[in-house]
């Protein structure tokens, strides 16, 4: 660590065992130089809300500089803050500012790829062919006669061919180059020994500057099989499997190994990958000691809300990690993911509710789930906005800004409705996030309700109910220990005990169940005559 700051987290190196994160998805959350866009400063300015809630850390998504392609995961520069939120002296005074308030930073690390905006990539189309600066991409020559034909079948995960023609300086059609994502983002080649030292000095410029971690974009990418094969299934935008070639390549494990070997230069920093495998013994060996400290893990961020689904997303999860001795994390969502109380609202075509009341009920829904995450061992990320209860917005076409929107085109409306500013205070739009109402994603105007000034003072909030259930995590002796036992529940809940002796109870059936023996700590809506109503979950001891 450098001698910059010095500091007061007590004995343990690894907070990042049981730790509450939260994500800070920079561009929405709190915008202070007024150009409708959230910055470094605007994240400073709210760090006394951050302690007030609670938590332990907060990981920035990508705030390095970037034509904002993927708004920040098309990297430029990866060793500079993007001036769109503010620059490095910013971002320093965050991080000790951060750190006297006892809150660890984090930030994304984007590995897989660069923007095409980024020197290398310049430099690789003004070489030739099988030149040095190409080999640091994947450019390839195209099949048939004429080259026209990409070098293979693989489609890229925003929608189209993952494979663009480049013009060279003749002026005539040459190589293609892979991009797994945007065509603005060309993924790297880790065979070159150049990708892997600019990695490394990428991780040291910014532990250096005291980050505790990094969130490793794409960390089941990076290696890509060597002849790279044909997919053989179609796969759908934003998804793949675990037999898909683009991912999950073996050799991502080696890549793994370099960077943990960066870290334990810097001990107390620890890493979470995005690891989007779902077979517990691939997910296992991203974790494995001297890979990745904790691998996100999105079985609870998929599944519906029902019983059955969340304790085998749990049992799932908790096998996988327990395989190699590692820490589990759990999520409900993020900025690629739909918000959790849209994901469980009743379908009104369904319910016959209307859109309004099934809203109601993904709350409720959204709630329960908060106090099962937060019961369970390991490491919990809370996304930016889910401790208000937000939903995702309905935003018009017009509004639509991920490029997922226009690569699939127009069938995948992609994921900008949550992500779009969050609601401060005040009455109206842009409530508090910026002083212009012309924010990069419009606030929709019946959020005033769901504001941090109209939830702070009011105990039945969704606010407060984060607020006490981030203390007693904090404090209690009964949410110790590594593993959960399972109780009998009625049909449609689930019931579980951690060894310290914290019980958590959760109600998806239809009707209320009489709660497990107990002195009850928490309940995510009130009780009903002493009994666990539908759409609610409950801490016990
Ligand atoms: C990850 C990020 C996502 C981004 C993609 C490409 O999946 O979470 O937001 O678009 O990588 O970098």
């Amino acid at each position: 660590m450098s001698e910059q700051y010095v500091t007061n987290y007590g004995p343990t190196d690894d907070w990042w065992r049981n730790a509450v994160v939260y994500q800070v998805y920079p561009r929405s959350f709190s915008d202070l130089n007024g150009d409708g866009v959230g910055d470094l400063a605007g994240v400073i300015d709210k760090l006394g809300y951050l302690e007030l809630l609670g938590v332990d850390a907060i990981w920035l998504s990508p705030i390095m500089r970037s034509p904002m392609v993927d708004h920040g995961y098309d990297v430029a520069d990866p060793r500079d803050i993007d001036p769109l939120f503010g620059d490095l002296a910013t971002f320093d005074k965050l991080v000790a500012e951060a750190h006297d308030r006892d809150i660890r930073v984090t930030m994304d690390l984007v590995p897989n790829h660069t923007s095409d905006q980024h020197e290398w990539f310049a430099q690789a189309l003004a070489a030739e062919p099988g030149s040095p600066e190409r080999d640091r991409y994947f450019f390839r020559d195209g099949l048939g006669d004429d080259g026209s034909q990409p070098p293979n079948n693989w489609t890229s995960v925003f929608g189209g061919p993952a494979w663009s023609r480049v013009t060279d300086e003749d002026g005539e059609l040459g190589q293609w180059y892979l991009h797994l994502f945007a065509p603005q983002q060309p993924d790297l080649n880790f065979e070159n020994p150049d990708v892997l030292d600019d990695l490394r000095a990428t991780m040291r410029f910014w532990l250096d500057r005291d980050v505790d971690g990094f969130r490793i974009d794409v960390s089941h990418g990076m290696a890509k099989p060597a002849d790279l094969p044909d997919m053989t299934d179609a796969v759908e935008i934003l998804r793949h499997t675990d037999d898909d070639p683009r991912f999950n390549d073996p050799g991502v494990h080696a890549i793994h190994r370099e960077i943990r070997a960066v870290m334990d230069e810097y001990p107390g920093t620890a890493n979470v990958g995005e690891v989007w495998v779902s077979s517990n013994d691939a997910f296992a060996e991203y974790v494995r000691r001297d890979e990745l400290h904790l691998g996100f893990n999105f079985r609870l961020a998929t599944v519906d809300y029902d019983a059955d689904q969340v304790r085998e997303a749990i049992t799932e999860s908790l096998t996988a990690t327990s395989s190699v001795g590692a820490v589990p994390t759990w999520t409900l969502s993020n900025h690629d993911v739909p918000r959790e109380v849209t994901r469980y609202a009743p379908d009104p075509a369904e319910s016959g509710l209307n859109g309004g009341q099934a809203l109601a009920i993904g709350a409720l829904r959204a709630r329960a789930m908060a106090l099962v995450e937060l019961a369970l061992p390991g490491t919990v990320f809370i996304y930016n906005g889910a401790e208000l209860g937000l939903p995702n917005a309905d935003l018009p076409d017009d509004a639509l800004v991920d490029p997922v929107w226009e690569n699939s085109g127009h069938t995948d409306r992609g994921r900008d409705e949550c992500r779009v500013p969050m609601p401060w205070e005040g009455a109206e739009p842009p409530f508090g996030f910026s002083s212009t109402p012309d924010t990069w994603l419009p606030v929709p105007a019946d959020w005033a309700g769901l504001t941090v000034e109209a939830q702070l003072e009011d105990i039945f909030s969704t606010l407060s109910l984060y607020r006490q259930a981030l203390e007693l995590r904090y404090a209690r002796p009964e949410f110790s220990g590594d593993t959960v036992e399972w109780y009998g529940a009625p049909d449609g809940c689930i019931a579980f005990r951690r060894p310290g002796g914290l019980i958590c109870a959760m109600n998806a059936s239809t009707e209320p169940i009489p709660l497990p023996p107990g002195q009850v700590l928490l309940v995510s809506t009130p009780l009903d005559n002493g009994l666990l109503p539908p759409n609610t979950a409950a801490w016990l001891i």
